[in-house]
């Protein structure tokens, strides 16, 4: 959810202000881009060169910017615009009053009244002056002007009293930040199941019945899925791809019976499922425990009949949206209905062989969308980026008619 975000942290003058180094440090890890304000007395709790260390950007702390002879400033407008989002950790009880009323004499308060971006506050301090009438019409002030808060916890606190006004331990602050982040997305609160990529079939150790699949139409949907808020497990054959994403739960299986039985373990708690996987139809029937050596001039292996993933778990159906993908060559509507009907799907996705740049292997695809009550759409040529929001969109319209 972070991943590119443009985060602006200040911090002021409180104890809490030294856990401020591993808020950097997390924000860092989950790909932002990090640029640390601080206010005078913040700096004597936590040190300017370690933040500006962990940020990888220059702390910054007054207006005025020395560079050699020059002296330039530091603009406060373009910080704030800067920002996608602005984190004030910790709040204290001087900083939230001012925020309040918009007392305007530090850079931070200028950058904070300057900013477009979702302003989130995490308050610190003794449990007295968080019960204080005036901190309360504070933090009334700042939520009505849209300012989130991070509520702060109850605690042992500095001064050794006990109660209410630790400021939210920086993980917490972290997660807080995500789940807020994700509250308007569409799949939020959603579980979605996608197979994706080939299956291996032993022959022997170290020989197996493959395919060319990729695994990268099931990737982009997982990660496409992902970024629509959804919770994703992304059952995957061998590939070398893996999505780094915290919502996607990536499971690496082999072989078609172990895809199989992975899909049968996540499917009944998802809410969407959608196979893209290009299962092996057949496996050896005996795996052999020993390398095969090629004593024989003729060599044939005898194969057997994988079980149908996707026609297994339309039979389990009940409140899942069930899409399954179809690869043709020929009457590719046709074939694709019939696949529809006879998994019991809601939707199915075609792609036919005759179109270039459809498929496996490729990094676009030409897809035809098709549901249960003969809806049909077809797309054109995309990356396979494109095509997995566009599949996305067309279940979201029909999940939310
Ligand atoms: N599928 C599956 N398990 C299998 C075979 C296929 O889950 N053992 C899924 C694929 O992930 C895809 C859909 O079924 O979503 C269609 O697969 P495809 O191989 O094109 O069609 P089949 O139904 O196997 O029919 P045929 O190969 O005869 O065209």
């Amino acid at each position: 959810m972070l991943v590119g975000k443009n985060i602006l942290l200040g911090i002021t003058g409180g104890i809490a202000a030294y856990k401020t180094t591993f808020l950097v440090r997390l924000f860092i890890k989950a790909g932002a881009n990090v640029k640390v304000i601080l206010t005078e007395s913040a700096s004597s709790f936590v040190s300017p060169l370690t933040l500006a260390t962990l940020s990888k950007n220059p702390t910054i702390t007054s207006f005025i910017k020395e560079e050699g002879n020059k002296t330039d400033w530091n603009n406060h407008v373009e910080l704030g615009l800067w920002a996608d989002l602005m984190v004030i950790a910790p709040a204290t009880a001087n900083t939230m009053s001012k925020m309040a009323y918009g007392t305007c004499d530090n850079l931070l308060m200028a950058t904070y009244l300057s900013a477009k971006c979702p302003v989130f506050f995490a308050p610190a301090m003794d449990l007295d002056m968080f019960n204080h009438e005036s901190t309360k019409i504070s933090l009334d002030k700042l939520e009505s002007f849209g300012n989130i808060m991070i509520p702060a916890t109850t605690g042992e606190l500095a001064s050794g009293l006990f109660g209410e006004g630790r400021m939210a331990e920086p993980e917490d602050i972290v997660s807080f930040i995500k789940n807020y982040l994700r509250r308007g997305l569409p799949l939020k609160d959603k579980k979605i199941m996608i197979t994706a990529g080939p299956t291996y079939e032993a022959i022997d150790p170290v020989r197996f019945i493959g395919n060319h699949s990729t695994g990268l139409m099931g990737y982009e949907l997982a990660k496409a899925a992902a970024d629509l808020g959804g919770e994703v497990i992304l059952i995957l054959g061998p590939s070398n791809l893996s999505p780094k994403h915290e919502l996607i739960n990536v499971q690496n299986v082999i072989s078609a019976e172990e895809m199989y039985d992975k899909a049968h373990e996540y499917f009944g708690n998802s809410d969407i499922t959608i196979c893209a996987a290009a299962v092996a139809d057949y496996r050896p029937k005996n795996a052999a425990t020993q390398k095969i050596k090629k004593k024989q001039e003729r060599f044939s292996l005898d194969l057997v009949k994988n079980k149908d993933i996707l026609l297994a778990l339309g039979k389990l159906k009940k409140k899942q949206y069930l899409v399954g993908f179809a690869l043709e060559t020929e009457n590719e509507l046709e074939n694709a209905k019939a696949k529809l009907k006879k998994k019991n799907l809601d939707a199915i996705i075609l792609n036919s062989m005759n179109d270039k740049g459809a498929g496996f292997g490729g990094n676009t695809n030409k897809i035809t969308f098709l549901d249960k009550n003969s809806q049909i759409k077809a797309f054109e040529l995309k990356t396979k980026a494109e095509v997995a929001k566009d599949i996305l969109n067309e279940i979201l319209i029909r999940l939310n008619a």
